[in-house]
């Protein structure tokens, strides 16, 4: 997660062309399925935006679960790596949120696009790795004040992988459920970051483990974002587009695959990007979704979503909601940006609902423009319950 992503992202790609329940701990659910969760209104927030985008400034009566990323792991000993801004950060982080009204939960997201997939295959791959990781985990969340755990390992690179990372989750849930017995204290949450649908084909074939996800996971986020970007620079596209008559490569695709694949729709938090990828067009009079382009467009290919609203304004573009996607563009001149704006927004939340789904998710907090974005993301999921 995170717009390095497009490294990532890359390589798939191009060639795949109500009110939250609190988990309780109970002695007999420790190999059970979790209770679900309803209503997860949730967001990435960036801490190294955490001058310009303090705890303090979170709105939390747009959210119910921040999640902080990201920290990442020791390569060598697989234990959680926190930096001295960290353990500033995070104290604020969990207690401001804590604090505020409504309360929201604080959840650490390990790894994201800037972390190294090999450092979670070596350590998922052993007992004592995987120990080790489990361990400094619980650790660090406790020490800061956490209520859940998060992972963000993109991504699983074979079926080996896949089957560690469900070895993980099982280990991890029974270590986090034994904790909570011992200390009487409520079970940290665990989440997981993944790919828009269980199955990813480059560089081989594989699919994530559906039926640990389904056992052992309370929050399973899929990034539902990043489909399209100036990696294809031929054409313009919708890089988050909820249908595409065309291809397997969208959101609705990805929901129902994941239903497909043995996962509770509770379970699953639909990512939403609040940035649009950019092109510059080749002919500034074809400027519709597979219009011809000649490259990313201003921002090195990425626009968060204020800086949309700004250049749209500035620039007197054109705003089209296309309803055949679900998404939005704006054009002005040759620039071209796809995103989503309150209209996508809401008729995706929409979806999430009558796909019976657990919430909501967006990357990233602080790229909504006057929390346009998330307002109108809760205040649907609100009409709606
Ligand atoms: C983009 O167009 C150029 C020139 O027509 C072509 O060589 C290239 O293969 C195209 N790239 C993609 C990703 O389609
Ligand atoms: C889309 O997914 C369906 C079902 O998973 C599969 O049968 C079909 O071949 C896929 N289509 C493409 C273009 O990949
Ligand atoms: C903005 O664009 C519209 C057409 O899209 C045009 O009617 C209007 O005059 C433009 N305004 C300015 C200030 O350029
Ligand atoms: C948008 O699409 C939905 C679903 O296909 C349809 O019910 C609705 O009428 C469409 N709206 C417009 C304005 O075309
Ligand atoms: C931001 O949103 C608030 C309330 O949602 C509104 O009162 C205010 O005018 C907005 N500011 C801007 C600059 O749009």
């Amino acid at each position: 997660m995170a717009y390095q992503k497009f490294l990532s992202l890359l390589v798939i790609t191009l060639y795949e062309a109500s009110h939250i329940a609190a988990a309780s701990p109970s002695p007999l659910s420790s190999l059970s399925p979790p209770p679900h969760l309803c209503g997860v209104k949730a967001a990435y927030w960036p801490s190294w935006q955490a001058e310009s985008l303090p705890p303090s400034s979170i709105p939390t009566a747009y959210f119910t679960h921040l999640f902080y990323a990201f920290v990442l792991i020791d390569p060598n000993t697989f234990q959680i790596l926190l930096n001295p801004n960290d353990d500033q950060w995070m104290e604020s982080f969990t207690s401001t949120l804590h604090t505020s009204t409504p309360r929201a939960k604080a959840i650490l997201s390990i790894g994201g696009a800037g972390a190294d997939p090999a450092t979670f295959s070596a350590m998922a791959s052993t007992s004592s790795g995987r120990s080790a990781f489990i361990q400094s985990s619980i650790t660090a969340a406790r020490h800061h004040g956490f209520d859940g755990l998060d992972l963000d390992w993109e991504f699983p690179i074979n079926a080996q992988d896949m089957s560690n990372l469900a070895l993980l989750l099982k280990e991890w849930r029974s270590v986090l459920n034994q904790e909570s017995l011992t200390t009487a204290t409520p079970r940290l949450l665990l989440s997981v970051a993944v790919y828009y649908s269980p199955d990813l084909s480059y560089p081989g074939p594989r699919a994530y483990p559906g039926d640990a996800i389904r056992r052992y996971v309370d929050i399973l986020s899929p990034m539902c974002f990043d489909y399209h970007g100036g990696w294809e620079p031929n054409a313009t596209a919708a890089h988050a587009l909820l249908y595409d008559g065309k291809s397997n490569v969208s959101t609705s695709y990805g929901v129902a695959a994941w239903k497909r694949g043995g996962v509770a729709p509770k379970q699953i938090v639909m990512g939403m990007p609040a940035y649009g990828r950019t092109w510059t067009l080749e002919d500034p009079n074809q400027h519709g979704i597979g219009a011809p382009a000649v490259g990313a467009g201003q921002g090195g290919g990425v626009l968060v979503y204020s800086a949309i609203v700004e250049f749209n304004t500035g620039n007197n573009a054109t705003v089209v909601f296309d309803n055949a996607t679900v998404s939005t563009y704006s054009y002005s001149g040759t620039n071209w940006v796809g995103y989503d704006d309150a209209t996508s927004i809401a008729s995706k939340v929409k979806f999430a609902m009558a796909q019976g789904l657990g919430g909501y998710f967006f990357w990233a907090l602080g790229d909504d423009s006057n929390w346009t974005l998330a307002k109108t993301a809760s205040m649907t999921w609100d009409s709606g319950n």
